[in-house]
């Protein structure tokens, strides 16, 4: 496998609309289902999606107030486009970043963090111990963390305490989905 995949790099594959067809796939349907069925339910203030893409997962997400972040800027602006077709658009906010550089972004602390097909190692590499850090500190107190990842390209545990373990399949893959809170 090569190195972490660069912002541009990124930007070359999100040159195309919805590059892995989640709009098309059943399974992308379903494993939206079952994240918004993990989540506890509660009033969410602030939510934070990062490595959101174009928002396919975003948009479907509780909060008061949600900010979308990915790396690439061509993700970020389909994101947007998208957005501003929805009647509750002023409910979503869209940044260009990376995830490395969310203790630096100023955000108010999140309620709900979500994260989902991100933490591979052509993404990360193997800097899971500052993602882990770093998320942590941006989660309110009592605030709930959902990873959903591919289970044979993720073994990673964040330091916060684990509620929900659940794995079900995923096109030729298992998804496991964990929900944690701080
Ligand atoms: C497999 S997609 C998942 C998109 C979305 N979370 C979903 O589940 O539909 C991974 C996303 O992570 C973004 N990404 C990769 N490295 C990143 C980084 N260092 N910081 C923020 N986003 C990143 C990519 O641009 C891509 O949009």
């Amino acid at each position: 496998m090569g190195g972490v995949q660069s912002r541009a790099e990124l930007d070359q594959f999100w040159q195309r609309e919805d590059p892995w067809g989640y709009q098309a796939h059943p399974h992308d349907r379903i494993r939206v289902g079952e994240l918004l069925a993990a989540l506890p339910r509660r009033p969410y203030g602030h939510t934070v999606d990062l490595g959101c893409g174009d928002g396919f997962v975003t948009f479907e997400l509780p909060g008061e107030r949600v900010t979308g972040i990915d790396l690439s800027k061509e993700a970020i602006g389909w994101a947007e486009k998208r957005a501003a077709t929805r009647v509750d658009r002023e409910r979503f906010h869209f940044k260009a970043a990376s995830i490395f550089d969310v203790p630096q972004l100023g955000l108010p602390p999140a309620d709900l963090i979500v994260i989902t097909g991100v933490l591979y190692p052509q993404y990360i590499g193997g800097a899971f111990a500052a993602i882990d850090a770093g998320l942590s500190a941006l989660l309110a107190p009592g605030g709930i963390l959902v990873s959903v990842h591919i289970s044979d390209w993720y073994r990673s545990s964040f330091s916060l305490s684990r509620l929900v373990m659940h794995r079900y399949p995923y096109r030729e893959y298992e998804h496991l989905l964990e929900v944690y809170q701080r």
